[in-house]
């Protein structure tokens, strides 16, 4: 087969998430133990070259967007390189990646010199007693140096993520979104999605998309924007401004049907969502002598048994066993 890669509900794929490392410099509780999990085996981890190739395959079966993530993909010592190689596989490549943004402004030059593109910047919370305990580590400073280089870079548009969380964050909403004003980012809040270690997630527990926007409400008018594509997030005007805000509602507005994406982890598996049950293993092809249409044909294969959506909060719901660090978001 040729053409775009495609599923059995006629769903296109465009973007690729590649997970480069499962280790993190947080250790923020709602998605690892404070000891961490069982890392993957050194020798798993993809290399530069089969990232880059992988990246190749794909680009010509029609993917333009790449994400790096991790765990903290900054982590990975050959960053710069991968951003490099990344961008390099086609024309038009955009080079996205999702941090914590510890880091992140002592390489932020380099990195945009490699090719990248966009940046999505993780923080819950902007009060540091919360960091601390939220993320276990008393790094906000860090963080709040990364997001600044990151507004001063020009890379637009700069997003970013908060999982907001009842109890935790759910009061700072406002803070947060007049915080990413501040810095000419987008604010986003995520719903909550059944990923953490501990298996604690219950929807009750969740704030909803609805207790976001009614929050926000008190203190901005919130204009919708239409046309979201196969974004995960809505995206709302605030007072008419050109400030934006958006939300990720999994859960309670799930946008499955118009999911463009596929995921790969950095030991080398497709995953055709992110909370699919199954992994598609591209090592034995990548390191048993396989062709360039051997990895193609196992990327469409496990595209092809994508399901149409995932049924969170139903009964038949099985939380997948690799934990969100370790597919990457
Ligand atoms: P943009 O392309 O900039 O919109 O980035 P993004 O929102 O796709 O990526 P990001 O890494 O910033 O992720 C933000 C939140 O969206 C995280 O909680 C992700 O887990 C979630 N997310 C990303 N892709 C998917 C997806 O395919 N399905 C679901 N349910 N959530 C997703
Ligand atoms: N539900 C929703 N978002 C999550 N993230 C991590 N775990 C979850 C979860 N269980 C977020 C991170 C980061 C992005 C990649 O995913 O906070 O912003
Ligand atoms: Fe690290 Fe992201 Fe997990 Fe927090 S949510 S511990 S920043 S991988």
């Amino acid at each position: 087969r040729t053409g775009p890669i495609t599923d059995r509900y006629g769903r296109v794929h465009r973007d690729l998430r590649i997970s480069l490392t499962d280790r993190c410099s947080l250790r923020c509780t709602y998605c690892m133990p404070e000891q961490g999990n069982e890392w993957l085996a050194r020798q798993s981890i993809l290399t530069t070259d089969e990232i880059e190739r992988i990246a190749r395959v794909s680009a010509q079966s029609g993917i333009t967007t790449f994400r790096l993530t991790g765990g903290e993909p900054l982590l990975r010592r050959d960053i710069v390189d991968v951003v490099q190689r990344v961008s390099g596989v086609g024309d038009d490549i955009d080079v996205a990646m999702t941090t914590n943004g510890i880091g992140l402004d002592r390489v932020l030059p380099t990195l945009i010199d490699a090719g990248l593109s966009r940046l999505n910047i993780s923080i819950d919370t902007i009060r540091r007693e919360r960091f601390h305990a939220l993320t276990r580590r008393d790094r906000l400073d860090d963080v709040l140096r990364g997001i600044r280089a990151a507004a001063e870079s020009g890379l637009a548009p700069l997003k970013l993520n908060a999982v907001a969380m009842r109890g935790v964050n759910d009061d700072e909403l406002v803070d947060l979104v007049q915080f990413a004003v501040d810095h000419g980012a987008q604010m986003r809040f995520i719903e909550q999605m059944p990923l953490d270690a501990g298996h604690t997630w219950s929807r009750s527990a969740m704030v909803t998309r609805e207790e976001i926007l009614a929050s926000l409400s008190e203190r901005w008018t919130l204009e919708e924007i239409p046309g979201r594509g196969g974004a995960p997030a809505e995206t709302w005007r605030l007072d008419g401004s050109r400030h934006v805000v958006g939300v990720i509602a999994s859960v309670t507005a799930p946008f499955c049907g118009a999911c463009d994406r596929m995921r790969l982890t950095a030991d080398g598996q497709i995953r055709n969502c992110l909370f699919s049950n199954t992994e598609y293993d591209l090592i034995p092809i990548l390191r048993g002598g396989g062709s360039d249409a051997d990895v193609e044909a196992l990327i469409r294969r496990a595209i092809w048994g994508k399901l149409p959506g995932h049924a969170v909060g139903d009964e038949s719901f099985l939380q997948p066993a690799r934990g969100m660090n370790a597919i990457g978001g």
